[in-house]
This record gives C-alpha cells, structure tokens and sequence, in this order.
C-alpha cells in the first residue's frame, strides 16, 4: 500500500511517501527557524509556519517518490499529541485531500509513530521491547509486546529531558533548540566536573523528574553571577548531559529488567544523542538484552514514522474519515 505520511505536530512540517509501511520512497522534514530567536516553540507562529509549508512539503515528499497524488492508497497524519494548532493544519489537510482522492485517511499517535521507528530501522528486532521514548515533549518508558500493542510503565512528572536541555540552553544563549549543540559542545568538556543532582533514581517506580537537575543548573549560573564561559561552558554543559544521560540509562535499564523484556529500544529527538546511544547500549549488553536503536533521522519528528503507523492501522481496513480530530493530549 502507498501510504502519504503528515507530521505537523510541534515546529516540523513533515511528508513521507512511504510503500508497505517499510520502504522510504521520500522523506521531507521542514524545520521552523522562526522559532530559535525565542527560545522556545511559539504556538500561534508554529501553526502559521506549518500552513505556509504544509503543501510545499508534500509536493516534494511526492515529487521525492516519483508518485502523483493518484497513486496514494492511504493516508496517515499525526493527530496527538501536540500544539492543537499545529495539529489542525496537517488533520484538516490530510482530510481534505483524502476525501478529494476517496482514499481513506487515519490519526495516529505520535508517540507510537517514535515506537514504529524501531520497527521500520530494525524488522526484525525481537519482542517484547521497553523503548525509550524522549524528546522535547515527553519522556517515557513504553513496553511493546507486538507492534500496535504497548503500554506506558514510566514517564516524566515534571519536564521532558528534552525540555530540560532546551531550557539549559536558553539560559545559556545556545538557541533552539539545543541538545544538539549541547552535545557538540559538551564532548570538549569534563562530565564529573560538576555534580548534578539524579532524581529519583531511587523513588521504587519507573518515573522520571528533570526539575530538580534544571533547576540546579540555573541555580549555579545564579552563584556563578554569569553564563559560564569557555572551559566552564564546556565542563558545565559535559556535567549536565551526563545527569541526564545518567538518568535516562538507570531508568531505561531498570523498567527493562522488572518487565523482563528481550529488547530495549529508542525513539524522540534526545535518542539522537551519541553518549545516550552509546551509554545505553553498553548497559544493555552488560544486562544482557538486545538492542535496536533507530537511525537517528528517525528518531527526530519525521513522516516516515507516521506513514509506517498508518500502514499498519489502514491494513486493518481502518479510516477515521471526515470525523478524524485533533487533540492535544495523549490517546
Ligand atoms: O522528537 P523531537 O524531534 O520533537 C518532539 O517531539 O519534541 O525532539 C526534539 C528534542 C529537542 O528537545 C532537542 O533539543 C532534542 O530533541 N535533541 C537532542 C539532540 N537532537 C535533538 N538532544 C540531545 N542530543 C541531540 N543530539
Ligand atoms: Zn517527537
């Protein structure tokens, strides 16, 4: 089945034109710059982007493939969770073009998107998995007993890793968002300079907290009176990374065993994050379990992952049709 894959969900307008829910004839992810001057997603400016880009974006997705809009069989369209405006643009698109095409059109979860990464870079990858879902807007631990079913046995009570690294950075004037340049950054530094505080790495459940290692990062460029600057920067930013990573690998490691999974696997925009991949793929072969980490391309907000969903639901003969909606939370 062709399937048309849409992501407007956050500050990426995405297309993918993807065949049997594994083959990448395309991929199209327009990221939205006019966001970094504020250090932060603005919602109102994020959907007007997204609306400018949105049909752009899938002629090229189209074009990419060598395909016409006759061709599509189906399509797939982030519907949650994320910004409702942002949201809207790609929904009342991809309902509108379905039903100009008769072809059916269904809302997928965006975090279940991330998950069938892992199935599109790795078919084979045996089950049941824990994934690592984190990125800007969430941070969770997902066991996945066959793909389409999974449950959430941890998550975050307060910011998304992601979330902290980007608030570090604004601090900091590194722009947004910055976990990627905090990790260019931070391989110059020292990680053991500065201690950072790991939460609840005892708390006897699978949840996350980054306030705590946030709000200590602020607090010591409050001691400091500045932005730390050269060597500090870099042992600063190397010492935070590090508390994060630290982290995210306990917790994934721990919600592995106590689920007594085979697999442990990543998705969102932080698994992009070498040491993160790295320190959590030593943990899991010490522990014993496989893994299987997508590309980093398909870790960050991509369509591919929405059409590889929508593959999946649309050869259940499912089609949500023109009552298909946006919302802003999780399913
Ligand atoms: O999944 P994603 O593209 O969008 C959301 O669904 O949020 O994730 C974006 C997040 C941002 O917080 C960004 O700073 C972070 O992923 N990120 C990274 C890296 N690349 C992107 N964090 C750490 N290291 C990276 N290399
Ligand atoms: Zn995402």
């Amino acid at each position: 089945m062709l399937v048309l894959g849409i992501e407007t969900s956050c500050d990426e307008t995405a297309a993918a034109v993807v065949s049997d829910g594994r083959g990448i004839l395309s991929s199209v992810v327009a990221s939205q710059i006019v966001h970094a001057e504020y250090g932060g997603v603005v919602p109102e400016l994020a959907s007007r982007a997204h609306m400018q880009m949105i049909v752009p974006v899938v002629e090229e997705a189209l074009e990419g493939a060598d395909k016409r809009y006759d061709d599509l069989e189906g399509i797939a369209v982030t519907s949650r969770p994320g910004l409702i405006g942002s949201l809207l643009v790609g929904v009342s698109f991809a309902k509108g073009l379905a039903y100009a095409l008769g072809i059916p059109v269904v809302g997928v979860d965006h975090i279940e998107g991330h998950i069938f990464a892992t199935r599109l870079s790795h078919p084979d990858a045996r089950l049941p998995a824990m994934c690592l879902t984190v990125s800007g807007g969430h941070t969770a631990l997902v066991r996945v007993d066959e793909w389409g079913a999974h449950e959430t046995v941890g998550r975050t009570r307060d910011d998304a890793a992601g979330e902290a690294l980007d608030k570090v950075g604004k601090l900091l004037g590194l722009g947004y968002p910055a976990g990627a340049t905090i990790e260019r950054l931070a391989a110059g530094g020292n990680p053991t300079a500065i201690a950072f505080p790991r939460a609840m790495l005892d708390s006897g459940d699978l949840d996350f907290s980054f306030s705590g290692v946030k709000t200590a990062a602020r607090y010591r460029i409050d001691d400091l009176g500045r932005a730390p600057v050269g060597k500090e920067l870099l042992d600063f930013l190397a010492s935070f990374q590090e508390a994060i990573v630290d982290i995210l690998v306990t917790k994934t490691i721990e919600a592995a065993e106590r689920c007594s999974v085979v697999t442990i696997s990543i998705g969102g925009g932080v698994a992009a994050n070498e040491l993160l991949r790295g320190r959590l793929g030593e943990e899991a072969a010490r522990y014993g379990f496989e893994i299987a980490f997508p590309e980093k391309e398909l870790c960050t907000d991509n369509a591919v992952m929405i059409a590889a969903v929508g593959d999946f639901m649309l050869s259940k003969d499912m089609d949500d049709g023109l009552s298909l909606d946006a919302s802003a939370r999780a399913g």
